[in-house]
């Protein structure tokens, strides 16, 4: 709270959730990435990156494991202690683990230890309809919580893949209506991987609070990728959606903020980067 009195007089101060709200009513591409240390969420934070995920993706970029199945809270908690450090102005996100939110009070417990332990301004989940009983917890105890739709990692094993959701129109219909059920359970963000364009817009028209997407498409309220992707770190076969921003940067720092400036400006992602 003391930093973020200091920073009240600053140009541009510390980002909160009536922020992205305004920011989705006026119509201001939110710029998201993930980070997972200090230095790494200095530099996105220099970059004026808006939000940033502490991802439990930091199995697979961090770790090196197949999927995100793995992490645990006590990574998570680790991994957030650390980033906050590095912020000054960024929104923190944390992911809630694989099985970490099994019942609203594991939820409650957990998503607790990430605040109060490392310092997230909201916590993350995976679900549909099937999470409403965790997020009303979560959101009656005030607890900000950003809903997970689309493709999500956690399932992997239960999808048979990291595969593109929501192509049938049924599928589609289902995730509309996933979207609505959690905003009503107290859901305060979205965040949408891997879908069809259509679907992005859909939802992003269906609900009121901001949609974030990582691979669904240009109608969305803002943007997230996954940091190492954009720097080129990460090594073999990437996603449609990513976009190596090191190609013509010459620090970290410059391609972190040629994707702030593309996703603001609309320019990223282009039509390469969008699913059908
Ligand atoms: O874990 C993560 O980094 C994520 C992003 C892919 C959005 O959930």
């Amino acid at each position: 709270m003391y930093k973020q009195l200091q920073q009240r007089g600053m140009d541009s101060p510390p980002v909160n959730i009536g922020t992205l709200r305004q920011m989705k009513a006026e119509g201001e591409p939110i710029a998201a990435l993930t980070a997972y240390d200090a230095s790494f969420s200095q530099l996105v934070d220099m970059a004026a990156t808006d939000l940033v995920l502490v991802g439990d993706s930091l199995g697979m970029v961090i770790q090196g494991h197949d999927t995100t199945v793995p992490v645990t809270v006590d990574d998570i908690v680790y991994h957030t202690r650390i980033v906050t450090r590095g912020l000054r102005r960024a929104f923190l996100v944390s992911d809630l683990p694989f099985m970490s939110y099994a019942t609203p009070e594991q939820a409650l417990d957990n998503a607790v230890r990430l605040m109060q332990e490392g310092g997230a301004m909201m916590v993350k989940l995976e679900g549909g309809r099937g999470q409403t009983a965790v997020v009303e917890c979560l959101a009656q105890h005030d607890i900000p919580v950003c809903a997970h739709l689309g493709l999500k990692p956690q399932s992997v094993h239960k999808i048979g893949g990291f595969r593109v959701q929501g192509r049938e129109r049924e599928a589609a219909q289902r995730m509309v209506e996933d979207a609505l059920a959690l905003q009503n359970a107290g859901a305060d963000i979205v965040l949408l991987e891997c879908v069809p364009n259509e679907v992005g817009k859909a939802i992003t028209a269906a609900v009121d609070v901001p949609v974030i997407g990582i691979g669904a498409g240009p109608h969305v309220d803002g943007q997230i990728l996954v940091l190492y992707d954009i720097l080129g770190i990460t090594q073999g076969r990437t996603p449609r959606f990513v976009k190596n921003f090191m190609v013509g940067a010459d620090s970290n720092l410059a391609a972190i903020e040629a994707y702030v400036q593309a996703v603001k400006d609309r320019s990223y992602p282009a039509e390469e980067h969008c699913f059908s």
